[in-house]
């Protein structure tokens, strides 16, 4: 039995650094980054940091120095470097679960230690990932056959949340290096739309299908994967004897895996200290070792290694999901902003930004502390974004002249995979505009100048300070991946952290499981059920039941 673990916290608004921020707000908070900017002719040198191949320019953001050195105050204050070692120490930071938080651990080397009740578990990580090699050198080599003996050209992963955002993304990010001779489909959603399309023009006899699911229970994908069982039995008279060549599960539940039907010995395993949204460094990635074979996939788990270890090590000053983590708390706490604008200019990235929807929404979308009380300032804002040059054409019209402040996180690649005529220019070109346009706008002195008519003038001022992170990095490879995915873990983990509240449980997504589990017999029942719900609600039931003739 749970035990009661809330965690004494020092309230953080009384915290002195807190306090020195509020008043530090007011006093800065009608800076203009173009004064900032002409005061300080070396600030886009100085505000800036490098580490493990990534360059931050966060000099575009409503700060001083006396901003920064503030919020790292705030940061040491809230004991960030304790709670950093305790997770990484494999502590049990997730106290409403009672679990450790280690999917540092699925990217440790060999040769590490991490304990967790008493057991050192990195060599049974590293047990895991050799077998998924094994498994994904056979399948990609055509020496694991299907039923019928012809070999394995599509990947079905069935998965929701964490068992599919990190894999989608991922294989859309790693594309250039997938084996582009099989076919990777992602069924997540209940609609059955999704499973349909999915696998409506694949062979059930070159289909393999890896059910991913932390808990092997959850509605939407056992649903999916008892519709894949039979989409595939259908295809072999009922012969149950494909299932073993059709149907392999990573999970951390062996006793449902094997009550679905699928060997144990074709599962793939992780743990309990693996949270959802953290887990595509952990089996829940074996799509994407399918799809750009365990080399690259070794190499992204370096690439995730040296992020967490930067996190882990460097100062505060110069560490990068320190910084950014704490201007994500600047201006959500103190300018009250609500939503952070995630624009990679890449366009293997474009799940990217859906991928950390649930990575930071799910995460640090709470209300309550870690001792219970209710926060009295905002946590996680909302995470949203499109690859560039997409979103210019859509709603960067509402980033350059409406009414939200909405800071955002540029990405680009200094290479392109895909070398075509002045494209990368281009569109590098349109990245480094964009960020000095959000900045610096247009005056009305510059609109005139212009030539423009008076009444036209207002229309078309852009009125600029609005702040931008500009992230750099040299090519887009499995390794820069790793670390552009550690980089916002850990940017999650510090502002959770200096919130107060755990960044590791997700309550919040219970309440309406829980509903729907109430309204599927009452949609299904053939007699006319008696309905306790809100007005609303029972007449949405009634309705839809009298329209499908229930
Ligand atoms: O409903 C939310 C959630 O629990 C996520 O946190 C998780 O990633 C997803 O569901 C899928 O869970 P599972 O891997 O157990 O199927």
């Amino acid at each position: 039995m749970m035990t009661n673990r809330t965690e004494n916290i020092f309230p953080l608004t009384e915290r002195n650094a807190w306090k020195a921020l509020t008043v530090h707000y007011e006093q800065v908070r009608r800076l203009q980054l173009r004064t900032l900017f002409a005061d300080d002719p070396q600030r886009g040198e100085r505000m800036t940091a490098e580490a493990v191949g990534l360059y931050l320019d966060y000099s575009k953001n409503l700060v001083t120095d006396e901003t920064l050195t503030l919020l790292l105050q705030l940061a040491r204050e809230c004991g960030l470097r304790q709670r950093i070692e305790a997770m990484f120490s494999g502590e049990k930071i997730n106290i409403t679960e009672d679990r450790a938080v280690l999917h540092v651990a699925l990217r440790a080397p060999k040769e590490a230690s991490i304990i967790v009740d008493g057991v050192n578990v990195v060599p049974q990580v590293h047990a895991v990932l050799d077998k998924m090699a094994h498994f994904s050198e056979r399948v990609r080599s055509g020496e694991w056959k299907g039923h019928t003996g012809k070999r394995i050209r599509n990947v079905v992963n069935i998965g929701i949340g964490g068992s599919d955002l990190g894999p989608v993304m991922a294989y859309e990010a790693l594309k250039y290096y997938s084996d582009r001779a099989m076919i990777f489909r992602f069924v997540s959603n209940i609609d059955s739309t999704d499973f349909t399309e999915a696998v409506h023009d694949l062979d059930p006899a070159e289909t393999l299908f890896i059910v991913s699911s932390k808990t092997f229970t959850t509605l939407e994908t056992m649903t999916n994967a008892h519709t894949a069982r039979e989409w595939l039995l259908a295809a072999f008279g009922g012969d149950t004897q494909s299932i073993a060549k059709h149907f392999v599960a990573v999970s951390t539940n062996a006793e449902e895996v094997a009550k679905f039907g699928i060997d144990t010995a074709q599962m793939f395993e992780f743990w309990d200290w693996v949270g959802g949204r953290y887990s595509m460094t952990s089996a829940i990635g074996l799509s994407t070792m399918l799809a750009i074979g365990p080399a690259n996939f070794r190499i992204m788990l370096r690439g995730f290694h040296q992020m967490d270890e930067h996190f882990r090590t460097a100062p505060f000053e110069s560490n990068l999901p320190v910084l950014m983590g704490l201007l994500t708390l600047w201006y959500t706490d103190f300018f009250g902003t609500q939503a952070v604008a995630v624009l990679p200019y890449e366009q293997y990235l474009k799940r990217f930004p859906a991928y950390l929807q649930q990575l930071a929404m799910e995460s640090n979308g709470k209300q309550m502390t870690l001792n219970g009380s209710r926060v009295s300032y905002n946590t996680s804002p909302i995470y949203w974004g499109e690859p560039g040059t997409n979103g210019q054409h859509s709603f960067y019209q509402l980033l350059h002249q409406g009414t939200s402040l909405i800071p955002c996180d540029f990405i680009a690649f200094i290479e392109t995979l895909n070398p075509l005529g002045r494209h990368h220019d281009i569109l590098l070109s349109n990245v480094f505009a964009q960020a000095e346009a959000l900045a610096f706008g247009k005056t009305v002195e510059q609109v005139k100048a212009e030539g423009t008519p008076d009444w036209l003038v207002p229309h078309r001022i852009f009125e600029g300070n609005r702040p931008s992170n500009t992230i750099l990095a040299e090519r887009l490879t499995p390794e820069a991946l790793g670390k552009l995915v550690a980089l916002y873990e850990h940017s999650v983990f510090t502002q959770g952290t200096i919130w107060g509240i755990n960044s590791f449980d997700q309550w919040g997504v219970e309440l309406g499981k829980v509903l729907a589990q109430r309204i599927i017999p009452e949609l299904e029942n053939k007699i006319e059920p008696a309905l306790g719900h809100d007005s609303s609600t029972n007449q949405l039931i009634r309705r839809y039941r009298n329209s499908k003739g229930t």
